[in-house]
């Protein structure tokens, strides 16, 4: 089938949702909006001043782009952002559970805010993933007084609401939605970069790996609109944007809950012919929804980045099955070959967890084994961290701490000495980079990332962020490039 030949019904011109299935506007929005405004127009013309916010965002690409969202409302409501070491009158925390040490630094910060809060008069609000959870909301309520307002996924867009009542009533609220609601479109957004831009998708995920707590507090797939993607996409085109991430949990699965086949390949064709956008990415993908359409798309598609986030999670088919990933081993190597021959300079990169209840030497070798065969150019590795709720929490963990950490250590020694030996294939050779800005490390030198996803900081005269440039790379380690020059492509 010609998938780009079916497009067409997709194209632009579509400004407002279709009216399908779970779309709507939030209704009573700008009322919200509006009303906080007016507090705040008050307080500045008694006071001279601007009511001062400030948020600290934990956890995966979702809450980023979430942290945009929550960024929007709150300029529209008349707040002004400041940096985290500044003094604000509001303290955001936009939280993350997918693992414990993710949830105690979040009450660790929490906590170490509460001297802030008393000398200023100034607040906490604390909303995402963390808050989902029953348990955690009652943890909050009793021991951390200081957070005045707590919402959730399902409801980010009642925060003016719910800012407004606190404002007015100075009473603690707790509003957590149980259940996911339908997509709100045209929210107001705060972008963090100009040149490259976050893209959600799809919301929510189906999988129910046995160990990921993400389905219980994201809620099911919800797919976005086509046109309304498109659409998003065409804005940051005309804005300067370059790059966008396509985002979902499972990107893989976007259209499934529409009743449409393929529909996240059509996609990647039909953001081809926006204008001004250089570079398509997204994440995450599953190994067992990666069709040959989609691999198709890639080979076909010249926007769309030669790399792919893979995440294999365990070597193990054993293992596999009591995480419920639903795929072998040998589907996952046959699933790369793939990859492999459609886009031979794919550079892929995965997530892999230690320790998962039961795993024997023998199954730590099988990930090892995946290691080495693929070549990942960098994989993100975790201790597995039982979530409750989750199924792998009742099981018993049977392996010793100090075993856990041996095999850990292992894996980084021998995923650290792969990554160097594929970084330095790229010595001598002219990448194209997109320039993010000064690096953060040494703003005397300029940072940027290959189309593979590589960081590189490099020295060059006349380059500015979110210029696209050729870089001649002269020396590689495992986790950044060091280049030279940099002649404007774009
Ligand atoms: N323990 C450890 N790692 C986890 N991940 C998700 N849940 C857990 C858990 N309970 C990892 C997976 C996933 C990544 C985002 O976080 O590797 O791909
Ligand atoms: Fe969690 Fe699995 Fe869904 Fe990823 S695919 S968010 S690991 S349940």
């Amino acid at each position: 089938m010609d998938i780009k030949k079916n497009v067409s019904g997709y194209r632009l011109g579509v400004k407002k949702p279709q009216g399908g299935r779970g779309v709507e506007n939030a209704p009573e929005f700008s009322g919200w909006v509006e009303q906080v405004r007016n507090l705040n127009t008050a307080y500045t013309l008694e006071t001279g001043k601007t009511k001062k916010i400030k948020m600290d965002i934990f956890g995966c690409q979702m809450n980023e782009r979430d942290s945009e969202t929550i960024a929007g409302m709150l300029t529209d409501m008349g707040f002004e952002e400041v940096s985290k070491d500044k003094p604000a009158d509001i303290i955001i925390f936009v939280t993350c559970c997918v693992r414990e040490n993710a949830e105690e630094r979040i009450y660790g910060h929490i906590g170490a805010l509460s001297g802030e809060c008393e000398e200023n008069g100034a607040f906490i609000v604390s909303c995402g993933c963390m808050m989902q959870q029953p348990h955690v909301v009652e943890k909050i309520k009793k021991s951390y007084h200081n957070v005045k307002i707590v919402f959730g996924t399902h409801n980010i867009h009642t925060f003016p609401e719910l800012l407004y009542r606190y404002l007015t009533k100075k009473k603690r609220i707790f509003e957590v939605w149980e259940k996911e609601d339908k997509v709100v479109e045209e929210l107001p957004i705060k972008r963090t970069e100009k040149h490259k831009a976050w893209v959600n998708i799809i919301l929510g995920c189906n999988n129910f790996c046995s160990y990921c707590i993400v389905p219980y507090v994201r809620g099911r797939e919800r797919s976005r609109n086509m046109n309304d993607i498109l659409a998003e996409i065409e804005a940051l085109a005309k804005d300067g944007c370059k790059e966008i991430t396509l985002l979902g949990q499972n990107v893989n699965s976007y259209g499934n809950d529409l009743g449409e086949k393929d529909l996240f390949a059509k996609l990647l064709y039909a953001i081809e012919d926006i204008e001004g956008i250089e570079r398509v990415r997204f994440m995450t993908s599953h190994p067992k929804d990666l069709s040959d359409e989609l691999i198709n798309a890639m080979k076909n598609c010249k926007k769309v980045c030669n790399h792919l986030h893979l995440p294999f999670q365990s070597g193990s088919t054993r293992i596999l099955e009591k995480m419920n990933r639903r795929y072998t081993k040998e589907k996952y190597l046959s699933l790369v070959s793939k990859i492999k021959e459609a886009v031979p300079n794919i550079a892929l990169t995965t997530d892999i967890i230690v320790g998962f209840p039961g795993e024997t030497e023998e199954d730590f070798e099988d990930t090892l084994d995946v290691v080495k065969k693929v070549g990942f150019d960098a994989a993100y590795m975790f201790i597995y961290s039982p979530r409750k709720g989750t199924p792998a929490a009742k099981l018993e963990q049977d392996i010793p701490s100090e075993v856990i950490s041996t095999r850990f250590r292992k894996l980084l020694e021998l995923q650290t000495e792969i990554a160097t030996e594929l970084a330095k294939k790229t010595e001598g050779k002219t990448l194209e980079v997109l320039v993010d800005g000064p690096s953060k490390q040494n703003p005397e030198i300029l940072s940027g990332r290959t189309r593979e996803n590589r960081l590189v900081n490099f020295k060059a005269d006349n380059v500015n962020k979110g210029d696209i440039v050729n870089v001649e790379i002269i020396r590689a380690g495992a986790f950044w490039l060091e280049g030279r020059g940099g002649n404007k492509l774009g």
